[in-house]
């Protein structure tokens, strides 16, 4: 059993980190940095390191009355894996999470040989870039998440297709948007492929708002669809922050008190 010290050490010669997980019900890697498991974007390579698991535990009580009990779960560009191991800790049966950056698959292999505060069997992560997960050739996942990765995507509508078609239940997708241009459309960008929290591809498309998913959530099969935030980033004007949960299963979205979009 390695020393909290040790563990620190470790952490921190994997960073930058995005999640910050817990590993031991005290410790976590944020905590490798700060006590608080806090740090500013400066001294982290301009990358946030977020706490997340709190909002996804919360997302899935919403939906399902037992957890994530029996089910699969996907996360596609899972970063270090903050979801899947949320997801095995809320019971899920099997959670597979992929990159295509072999710098946090490496962080999400690192927690998931040292967090003892809930199980890490079950959970398989792997480097691989969203268009060729389909060669995977992966049986269908009740609840997949789609967080951070839409406006990282040369052909955005093509990459969802990929996790929409791997999806029975539930989509969960946040993505970056535009602020201030009228709603309904994707505008394109060239993006920095060399930081770590962005693309592969160089060529992204921003949607500016709720109402241009709609189409395709339903072209990809979602017959239900619901906005829980849409708003302006504090620390850019010209940016946005969407998510939205979508379904294939009608009436699955119901306890949500958000609109409907459709
Ligand atoms: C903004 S981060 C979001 C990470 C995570 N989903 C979250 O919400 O915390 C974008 C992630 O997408 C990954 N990524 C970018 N392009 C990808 C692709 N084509 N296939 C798979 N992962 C990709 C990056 O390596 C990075 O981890």
């Amino acid at each position: 059993m390695k020393s909290i010290e040790q563990m620190s050490e470790e952490i921190r010669s994997l960073g930058p980190w995005h999640h910050d997980i817990p590993l031991t019900e005290q410790f976590s890697t944020g905590k490798a940095f700060a006590a608080s498991g806090t740090l500013e974007r400066d001294a982290n390579h301009n990358v946030s390191l977020l706490a997340l698991a709190d909002s996804f535990r919360s997302i899935v009580d919403t939906i399902y009355d037992d957890g994530l009990k029996g089910k699969r779960f996907l996360d596609c560009a899972c970063n270090a894996g903050v979801y899947c191991f949320t997801a095995r800790e809320m019971e899920a049966d099997f959670s597979f999470g992929f990159d295509a950056r072999d710098h946090w698959i490496n962080q999400a292999n690192w927690v998931k040989s040292h967090r003892t505060v809930s199980p890490t069997d079950r959970i398989q992560f792997s480097v691989c870039d969203l268009y060729d997960l389909d060669k995977r050739n992966l049986p269908l996942f009740d609840v997949t998440m789609f967080k951070g990765i839409f406006y990282h995507l040369p052909d955005p509508v093509a990459g969802l297709k990929k996790a929409a078609d791997l999806t029975r239940e539930v989509l969960i997708f946040n993505s970056q948007t535009s602020w201030g241009d009228p709603d309904g459309y994707l505008l394109p960008g060239l993006e920095n492929v060399t930081s770590r929290m962005s693309g592969v591809y160089g060529l992204n498309w921003r949607p500016t708002g709720p109402k241009v998913m709609t189409p395709i959530l339903k072209y990809l099969g979602f017959c239900e669809a619901k906005l829980q935030t849409f708003r302006q980033n504090p620390r850019n004007p010209e940016l946005g922050r969407m998510e939205l949960y979508a379904t294939k299963v009608p009436g699955l979205l119901d306890k949500f008190s958000v609109p409907k979009l459709f």
